[in-house]
């Protein structure tokens, strides 16, 4: 039986205080655990010019392997239109997840991620790093899990629910796979059977964020902060509400702003060895909103848990050493992130 992402993720316990997120509802002052004492610096570069704006990418554009490739070597992050999923969908799925954070408090923490597991409500996995908190609440779903958790929220009302995440996750599965295709079709890969086939088998993983109005009068607080996804893809629907913002070499930190019908894509850890370091793993954080509750729903898909990660062999010698997707989640669980050039060659 291959290992399963949910398996992987779950041998890494944390403690409750890097679980339970703050009640939101009834906080009207920054509390000190959310106080980061160096200030963020939230701003976003002002005069943006054109090459610094997030890359959009038609998805029926005749050269689209050309464009998704320019954009994966200069960005590692992009935004697609016309990419088949249907707007009701995302607006069907968003509205379940807004549901699901409106609940009280004490009702949320009925599907409290267990230490030992993960999948359910609670912050962020990296939280452990660092000794502040983060204004945000999360609540993750790998293959089928969202049906135990919803029937403690939603006793007699979970199956909209879960209906709504599994047409979720079944579109982002297959956009995914179509975004994959075109990535390695741009680094002309000749060996990229394994890895879409082992992508294709694996569930993935499904998490909703919610940044509720921040009282951040001193750019205190931070959204989540700076980190780079682990797996090979993230495909990220936001509400109308900016706050993602990506790092640039040179120009610091831009938005990525909310475009109508568009997901924001971007390049993770396994891509980036995977691309022998052509692809930037890009670094993203999300900075808070004092007068708008934000929501995004990020998919994350990668190989299963056993399957052997490589640069692929028409890329030159290999920057980075091979690494199952299991052992390198288990090194990036203890050395963030460190764990990229842990993995170099020499
Ligand atoms: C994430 C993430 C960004 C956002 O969940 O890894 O980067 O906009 N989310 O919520
Ligand atoms: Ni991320």
């Amino acid at each position: 039986m291959a290992t399963t992402l949910s398996e992987v993720y779950g041998d890494t316990p944390l403690q409750l205080k890097h679980i339970v997120p703050l009640d939101f509802d009834s906080i009207r002052h920054l509390p000190d655990s959310h106080v980061w004492t160096e200030p963020v610096d939230l701003s976003s570069k002002k005069n943006v010019h054109e090459s610094d704006i997030v890359p959009i990418v038609d998805m029926t554009a005749p050269n689209v392997v050309e464009l998704v490739g320019n954009a994966c070597r200069k960005w590692g992050m992009f935004q697609v239109t016309n990419h088949g999923v249907p707007s009701g969908l995302l607006g069907d799925a968003e509205s379940h997840a807004r549901r699901l954070f409106a609940l009280p408090a004490e009702q949320k923490l009925k599907a409290l991620r267990s230490p030992g597991g993960a999948t359910g409500y609670g912050l962020a996995r990296i939280s452990p790093f660092f000794s502040k908190l983060m204004w945000h609440e999360g609540f993750t779903i790998m293959g089928a899990s969202a049906v135990d958790h919803a029937k403690l929220l939603w006793p007699h009302d979970y199956e909209a629910f879960c209906n709504a995440m599994d047409n979720y996750q079944k579109e982002m599965k297959s956009l995914a796979y179509k975004i994959l295709v075109l990535i390695l079709e741009s680094l002309k890969a000749k060996d990229e059977e394994t890895l879409i086939s082992s992508t294709v088998s694996s569930e993935g993983a499904l998490q909703l964020n919610s940044y509720p109005c921040c009282p951040n009068g001193h750019n205190q607080a931070i959204g989540l902060v700076p980190h780079t996804d682990s797996l090979l893809l993230t495909i990220l629907h936001q509400n109308d509400t900016e706050g993602l913002q990506v790092f640039r070499e040179n120009a610091g930190w831009i938005t990525a702003p909310p475009v109508s019908g568009a997901l924001v894509v971007n390049i993770g850890d396994l891509l980036h060895i995977v691309s022998n370091g052509q692809f930037p793993t890009v670094y993203h954080r999300v900075v808070p909103n004092e007068t708008r509750h934000r929501f995004s729903m990020a998919f994350f898909c990668g190989p299963q848990g056993d399957s052997l990660v490589a640069p692929m062999s028409n890329l030159g010698s290999p920057r980075y050493r091979s690494v199952t997707v299991k052992e390198y989640l288990s090194i990036k669980n203890k050395h963030l992130e460190k764990a990229i050039p842990l993995l170099k060659t020499a």
